[in-house]
């Protein structure tokens, strides 16, 4: 017994060493983005066309004097992105030229072999509603030395605030279920609530608490700099007193100062059976799952296109499962603030309908002297806050 205990403790540490070796390089850290120029080429264009409120398709096209094989397009939400807000890392750095990583980036070339010599080319990208609006910027350069020669239009989702993501775990009594989301809203600006009860009966309210962070709560960069993102508002409710078995549905709701009301979509989960009921329980446990965006963007070395595998799978056998766990190594954004709503997103169709309980590892929290067992940058200065 004893034996089996250690061997469980020793097998995540010895994984954690594997991951920071092998799979653990956030792409967007490839990009120098500190070291980018402002160049723009009134010749070179970029225009975006958005064709839908959670999720949406973008069409970007594009065209460029001289193209090269290692022209690249970033995404950058907000959109105004400057010179001017950028502080240095430490004393002794330059101060980064442009301040804010893109939330993605893909290679000019990407849908067009024929790029190298037209300059021409279009690409499709997947957004997801991150409270703030977006623009789109084609780089020469490559990403070691990137000079940003065409700026877009910026596009917006109808409503940026909305409430987005929910996310369920199990509450500290068997029949409590907590529910987590995030939205635009603060709490001088909105009520933030959750609309809840039995499946076809009567629904209730239950008020939910609020967070957030600012960059000062981050250890260091890139989380503090130009992988910096404002986090927005992260609600949490507590859905108590649950019958064993029962079939709920809940809806994320924030009451305006002004009466007005604003909904997300309707969700359901299941309750949980009694202590000691007879029933069968379907566990999902797993670590290591990561992210990954459906458009191919981000694509460095092929960084876990697995991971999309492993939540349609899930998403699939949803009606199976009645927890999940997953227990470490969360998406690895690596102090790129933007890639948790891209998680969170992903992960959606499963955290609202079944508890997504999640512990971190070094991937979530390591840091030097921030009181973690091990000293690794892993995770790009954002000691924990995030998960
Ligand atoms: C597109 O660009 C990438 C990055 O520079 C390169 O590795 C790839 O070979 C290019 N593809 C084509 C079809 O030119
Ligand atoms: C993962 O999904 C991609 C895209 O659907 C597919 O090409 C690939 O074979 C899948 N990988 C595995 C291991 O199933």
């Amino acid at each position: 017994m004893r034996l089996s205990l250690s061997l469980l403790v020793i097998l995540p540490i010895f994984l954690s060493l594997k991951g920071v070796r092998s799979h653990g390089i956030q792409p967007l850290s490839t990009i120098a983005i500190y070291k980018a120029v402002i160049a723009i080429d009134r010749k070179a264009s970029i225009k975006a066309c958005p064709s839908g409120q959670q999720k949406e398709w973008v069409t970007l096209t594009y065209s460029i004097q001289n193209p090269k094989i290692d022209d690249w397009v970033g995404v950058f939400s907000p959109s105004h992105f400057s010179a001017s807000t950028c502080s240095p890392e430490n004393i002794i750095a330059t101060p980064p030229l442009l301040c804010t990583a893109p939330i993605k980036f893909q290679y000019a070339n990407y849908s067009n072999p024929k790029y190298k010599s037209t300059g021409k080319g279009s690409l499709k990208l997947q957004l997801i509603n991150q409270r703030s609006d977006f623009s789109f910027a084609v780089f020469s350069g490559g990403l070691s030395k990137p000079k940003l020669v065409a700026l877009s239009n910026t596009i917006s989702f109808g409503n940026p605030n909305a409430p987005l993501y929910p996310r369920l775990a199990q509450g500290k009594q068997w029949n409590e279920m907590t529910v987590t989301w995030t939205s635009g809203y603060g709490i001088d600006e909105a009520e933030p609530f959750i609309e809840w009860g039995p499946q076809g009966g009567e629904q209730r309210r239950s008020l939910a608490v609020t967070l957030t962070f600012d960059r000062n709560s981050m250890c260091g960069p890139p989380a503090r700099t130009v992988g910096w993102r404002d986090p927005g508002f992260i609600h949490t409710s507590f859905l108590k007193e649950l019958w064993p078995n029962s079939q709920y549905t809940y809806k994320l709701g924030h009451r305006l100062l002004n009466g007005k009301y604003i909904w997300s979509q309707t969700y359901e989960f299941r309750a949980p059976p009694y202590p000691g009921q007879n029933s069968v329980q379907r566990v999902v446990i797993f670590g290591d799952m990561g992210k990954y965006e459906i458009d191919g963007s981000n694509d460095y070395n092929n960084f876990q296109p697995g991971s999309l595998n492993t939540t349609l799978q899930l998403i699939k056998d949803i009606k199976n499962i009645d927890i999940v766990f997953h227990i470490r190594d969360i998406c690895y954004s690596s102090g790129y603030i933007s890639q948790w709503d891209q998680f969170t997103s992903q992960i959606e169709p499963i955290a609202s309908r079944v508890p997504y309980m999640i512990a971190s590892g070094n991937h979530e929290r390591t840091w030097p002297d921030s009181g973690s067992f091990y000293n690794y940058m892993d995770l790009g200065g954002e000691c924990g806050v995030l998960a």
